[in-house]
């Protein structure tokens, strides 16, 4: 997905899949209840697409920053907050290499977003994408993704998903420690990584 083009996939369509997904909202469940979030926290949700998480964030912080490449869904996230009367979460454009976030930041989330990377260009795009998150010294990076914990996936397979391992490896390169890993199911997991 780019920021000009979704394959006809619409924001409305997305949530309405995420919400009957239910290992999506397994993991999101787990995110919520164990993210480690303090009331005046910043936290940056990257690749926040239409904005379910950053959303439900917003209940449990000072502000959430959301960003994402796709401009449309950004605005769509927008529109959500305003229809629900949240104003502690704002939403722009950012990468995982470039996050365009200039506040201090307590917090990063990405949410089934960040594999996109690794199925983008492998282990050193993800690695990248890993160094931009790490690059805004928050104290705490929450990965609640699609990433592969079983044995090596079929070629059939339409994404290519980074094993647990490189992930984990990779937010130790950047100056984390794993303080918990939570197995969602044999291709969604969430990874709480401290400094
Ligand atoms: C499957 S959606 C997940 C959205 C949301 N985090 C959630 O949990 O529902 C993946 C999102 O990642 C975004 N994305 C992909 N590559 C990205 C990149 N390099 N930087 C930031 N966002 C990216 C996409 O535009 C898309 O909105």
């Amino acid at each position: 997905m780019t920021n000009t083009e979704s394959d006809g996939y619409t924001p409305m369509e997305y949530d309405a899949d995420s919400e009957n997904d239910e290992t999506y909202q397994r993991c999101l469940a787990y995110l919520l209840a164990h993210a480690p979030i303090d009331p005046d926290d910043t936290v940056v949700d990257v690749g926040t697409g239409t904005g379910i998480v950053a959303l439900e964030l917003a209940s449990k912080c000072d502000h959430v920053v959301g960003r994402d490449i796709y401009d449309e869904w950004l605005q769509y996230a927008r529109e959500k907050a305003e229809q629900h009367g949240i104003e502690n979460v704002s939403f722009d454009h950012g990468s995982f290499r470039e996050p365009n976030v200039d506040d201090p930041v307590d917090v990063v989330v990405a949410s089934y977003a960040l594999y996109m990377a690794y199925d983008e260009g492998g282990e050193e795009e993800l690695r990248a994408a890993i160094d931009g998150l790490a690059s805004l010294d928050s104290r705490c990076v929450v990965v609640a993704d699609k990433m592969r914990f079983g044995p090596a996936q079929s070629p059939s397979d339409y994404e290519t998903l980074p094993p647990m391992g490189t992930v984990a490896n990779l937010l130790a390169d950047a100056g984390f420690t794993l303080t918990d890993v939570e197995i969602v199911s044999d291709a969604v997991g969430v990874l709480i990584a401290t400094r």
